[in-house]
Formats: C-alpha cells, sequence, structure tokens
C-alpha cells in the first residue's frame, strides 16, 4: 500500500470565481507533508442522474467513480444553495453511489469545508451532507467544522484565501483527515479496549 495519503478533491460549485474551489486550491498548498490533493476533477460534465441510465453507465461517471475509488479519502468544499447541497454536487453523490450495492463512496473517509459570502459559512449544507454519508457508510471528519463565513473578506481578488486564521483551520482539518484515514487504514476505529 503507498503510504502517501491521496484525496480526492470535489468542489460543489462550477462558478468561475468560485470561493468553495479556492478553498480546495488552499487546501492544496497547506496539505500537510505525507499528503497530496487532487483538485482536478469537474462534476460539471456529469449528465443528470435517470436510474434509466444505470444500465449503460455513462462515462463521466465511471471515471468519477474510478477516481473516488483511487482516492483515500474525499475532501468535498461547498457552498449551500437554499440551506442545504447544490443540485450538481447532489448529482455527483448520487452518480457515485449507484448502481446499488456498487457504490464507490463506501468506507471513504471524508472531510467537509464550505464558503459563503453569507454568515453561516455553508455550514447547513455541511449538515445534509452528512445526513447522506449515513446511507453511504462514510467516515466524516467531525471536527474541526471548517465553514468559511464573510468570503468576500478571507479571498482576495485572485481568489487566493488570504485569512490566516482560516488557513490554519483547513491545516487542522487536513490533519484531522490523515489521522482518520490512517486510523481506518489500521482497522483501529474502535478504541483498543483496556
Ligand atoms: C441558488 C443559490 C442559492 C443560494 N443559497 C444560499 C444559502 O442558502 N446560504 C448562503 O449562505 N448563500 C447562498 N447563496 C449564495 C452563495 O453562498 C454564493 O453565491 C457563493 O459565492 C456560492 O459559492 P461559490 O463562491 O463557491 O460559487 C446561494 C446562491 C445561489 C446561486
Amino acid at each position: 500500500m503507498n503510504d502517501t495519503i491521496q484525496i480526492l478533491g470535489i468542489s460543489g460549485s462550477l462558478r468561475r470565481g468560485s470561493y468553495n474551489r479556492a478553498a480546495l486550491r488552499a487546501a492544496v498548498e497547506l496539505a500537510p507533508s505525507g499528503m497530496t490533493i487532487d483538485d482536478s476533477v469537474d462534476i460539471g460534465g456529469l449528465p443528470l442522474f435517470n436510474q434509466d441510465d444505470e444500465a449503460a453507465f455513462p462515462a463521466a461517471a465511471l471515471d468519477l467513480k474510478a477516481r473516488i475509488r483511487a482516492a483515500d479519502a474525499i475532501l468535498i468544499a461547498t457552498p449551500e444553495y437554499n440551506y442545504s447541497v447544490p443540485g450538481v454536487l447532489k448529482n455527483a453523490i448520487d452518480w457515485a453511489s449507484r448502481p446499488y450495492g456498487d457504490s464507490a463512496w463506501n468506507g471513504k473517509p471524508v472531510a467537509l469545508m464550505s464558503a459563503s459570502p453569507g454568515m453561516a459559512g455553508g455550514l447547513r449544507a455541511q449538515y445534509h451532507l452528512r445526513q447522506s454519508f449515513v446511507f453511504l457508510n462514510m467516515h466524516p471528519v467531525m471536527q474541526p467544522e471548517v465553514a468559511i463565513a464573510d468570503a468576500a473578506r478571507r479571498f482576495d481578488a485572485e481568489g487566493r484565501l488570504t485569512h490566516e486564521p482560516t488557513r490554519q483551520h483547513i491545516a487542522a482539518l487536513l490533519a484531522s483527515l490523515a489521522r482518520l484515514t490512517v486510523t481506518l487504514r489500521a482497522g483501529q476505529l474502535e478504541p483498543a479496549t483496556a
């Protein structure tokens, strides 16, 4: 097994100037030693999910599943849309969960970030994602919760995260994700009994 922790980063926003994609770029820079983050996946190329199409699974969805399976863990950065998960992200989650019994998400550790110009920082989308993780049998990092509020002041005009406390917060999240991934690899999720 490769000792490097390979993370697949997924943005829940397709917007060119997306704060969430910018947060993923910051995470790439902040990854601790021994972790690499691939933020090149584009979920905007997926067709709208239609269960009829599972019989001839679309190439873009097969590719997404392969990339999820090749990763040790997942990092999602997403806005909240109307207090919930953007449709484009839910669409990607649904494709990669199908067909039933062949979900690419099964057992994956996952860390969440969200960013919004508003004051809740997109946190409500995170809670809706956590609900899906129950059925997907994923292992979410619990703490820290990274919800980047007031995003217009934390990123500069080039989309660089300039707010140092937020950078440290993301670094702490990545450290937690690394610990969880290593713990799960070792089969030591349950605390040892005395
Ligand atoms: C359809 C839609 C719904 C939105 N709903 C919310 C919301 O519920 N809460 C919030 O904080 N911002 C909301 N926003 C504003 C987004 O947070 C803002 O557009 C943000 O920049 C999107 O993330 P991005 O920069 O990564 O694209 C909404 C935006 C759109 C387009």
